[in-house]
Order: C-alpha cells, then sequence, then structure tokens
C-alpha cells in the first residue's frame, strides 16, 4: 500500500505542528515545512519522537526559490504530493490601527505570506498533487476572513475592532481558495478552506480558547476528505453570539 505524502506549511510551531503530528498519527508521511532550519529539525525530531514519518523541508512561502527547492526535492523524493495544507500565516508585527490608519508596508507583508505566499506553494505543488489519486489542498483560512460573519451584527466577531491587514488576506484566501475549487471541479483535487477558531498560539499571544488539538482538527478534516468530500467550502469550528458553540460545519463565505 503507498502511504499518503503531506505537505504542511509554517510546520514548526502552533497549528501547523499539531496538524503534522496528527497526520503522523494518522500513519501519513510528513513532510514538516519550516522557513528556519533550526525550528524546522526541532520539529522534525519532535514529531519523529511522536513517531510519525517526518521530514524537514526548508520552505519561505515568500521566496521562490526556496518554494522552487521544495517542490524539486519532493519531486525526486517521492515523485507525487497528496495533502498539502498551506498554514503558514503571520499577523502585522504591530497591532494593526484602524483602516483609516493602515500601514500598507505591514499589509504588504501580511498578504507575502497569507496570500501570495498561498499561491505560489500552491502552483508549484500543483504538478505534483495532480500526480496523486485523491489530492488535497487545504488553505487555513479563519472566519474573520468571513465577510457574513464579520458584518452581522449577531455575531461575535461582529465586536472586533476594525482592522484591515489579517481579515481581509483571509478574505482573500477564501476567494483563492473559492477558486481553484472552480478551476479544479473536473479533477480529484479538492481545494477547502479550514478555520481552526480562536486557538492558542503565538499569534494571538497565546490568548485564543482552542487548544492546538483542537485548531489543528479542521485542516486534518478537511486534508482526510473522502471522494464524495465537497470542495470550494470554508469549513471548520463554529462560534455563535452565545460563545462558542463547540461544534463544525461550513461557515459563510
Ligand atoms: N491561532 C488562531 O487563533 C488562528 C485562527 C484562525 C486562523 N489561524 C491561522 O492558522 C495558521 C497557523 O497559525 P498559528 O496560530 O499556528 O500561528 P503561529 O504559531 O504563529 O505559527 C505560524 C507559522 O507560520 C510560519 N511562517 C510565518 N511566515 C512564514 C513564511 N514566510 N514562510 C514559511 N512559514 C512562515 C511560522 O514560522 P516561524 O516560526 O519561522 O515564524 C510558524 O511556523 C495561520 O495561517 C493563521 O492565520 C490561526
Amino acid at each position: 500500500m503507498r502511504t499518503t505524502i503531506a505537505l504542511i506549511t509554517g510546520a514548526n510551531k502552533g497549528i501547523g505542528l499539531e496538524t503534522a503530528r496528527q497526520l503522523g498519527a494518522r500513519g501519513v508521511t510528513v513532510l514538516a515545512a519550516a522557513r528556519d532550519e533550526e525550528r524546522g529539525r526541532a520539529a522534525e525530531r519532535a514529531l519523529r519522537a511522536d513517531g510519525a514519518d517526518a521530514w524537514f523541508v526548508r520552505l519561505d512561502v515568500t521566496d521562490a526559490g526556496s518554494v522552487r527547492q521544495a517542490a524539486d526535492w519532493i519531486d525526486t523524493e517521492h515523485g507525487r504530493l497528496d495533502i498539502l495544507v498551506n498554514n503558514a500565516g503571520i499577523v502585522p508585527r504591530t497591532r494593526g490601527g484602524p483602516p483609516s490608519q493602515a500601514d500598507l508596508g505591514a499589509m504588504r507583508e501580511v498578504y507575502e505570506v497569507n496570500v501570495f505566499g498561498v499561491i505560489a506553494v500552491t502552483n508549484a505543488m500543483l504538478p505534483l498533487l495532480r500526480r496523486s489519486p485523491a489530492p488535497r489542498i487545504v488553505n487555513v483560512s479563519s472566519e474573520v476572513g468571513s465577510i457574513t460573519s464579520m458584518t452581522d451584527p449577531a455575531s461575535p466577531l461582529a465586536r472586533m475592532p476594525a482592522g484591515l491587514a489579517y481579515p481581509s488576506s483571509k478574505s482573500a484566501l477564501n476567494m483563492i481558495t473559492a477558486m481553484y475549487a472552480r478551476e479544479l471541479r473536473d479533477t480529484p483535487i479538492k481545494v477547502n478552506a479550514a478555520n481552526p477558531g480562536y486557538t492558542k498560539t503565538d499569534l494571538n499571544r497565546n490568548s485564543g480558547f482552542r487548544s492546538v488539538t483542537e485548531g489543528a482538527e479542521a485542516s486534518v478534516h478537511l486534508a482526510t476528505l473522502p471522494a464524495d468530500g465537497p470542495s470550494g467550502i470554508l469549513w471548520g469550528h463554529l462560534w455563535t453570539a452565545d460563545g462558542p458553540a463547540d461544534g463544525y460545519g461550513t461557515l459563510p463565505w
């Protein structure tokens, strides 16, 4: 039986590391991508200590050369890719102010990783994914990229202060997900966006109310969808006005 091969970007910590751990526990060969060699090797060691067949791959999603090298390495070593989890993501270095005070430099930095990085990695990996019998692409997005949720007065998200860089980057990622799914709808490739929910990681200075174990569940679910599973949806943790619903489902775009 062939093993399933998964590439997870930003896999050295947070939701990405946990996604690699959970996929590894299911017998998937995990290519744990990280932009920093030392952090990536540490993740590889931790994943192997947990019994996973894990391999560090250097990959900075904003560096075209590194994306190319990662794709070439996977081609040489495995000749195909079954699962791509576009997990790497950032928030602005300084808390972004309101839209009227948007720092375009900070916005570009966020878009380089959360938006352009996903496109660069996806397009570099697509030839490898096309060689898989059941390819799955998961774009780790967020409910804060859901324009419907963010503008619904009944949603807890409507109470968030207005910001631009991060939420709009995830809205762009949602549309990117929908458009890849449309292009690839006559192929076995499924492309979906994951909503981890508000998860305790460095991204939010560990203020999230969900554990990384819970936060990775949406990515793992979408990465392992059966042949009759959906493509072109935003799926994951649901949060209602009454608080965390502790349920999963499809979110509105
Ligand atoms: N935490 C939440 O509540 C939450 C909610 C919804 C969505 N998300 C999304 O979940 C994903 C993972 O976030 P997290 O919460 O686990 O954050 P995290 O702990 O800060 O991890 C982010 C990961 O992305 C990597 N990364 C950043 N820039 C990169 C680049 N240019 N190339 C490659 N890797 C890069 C980081 O590597 P370094 O260690 O080298 O910086 C790190 O491994 C992100 O897409 C985030 O937007 C998170």
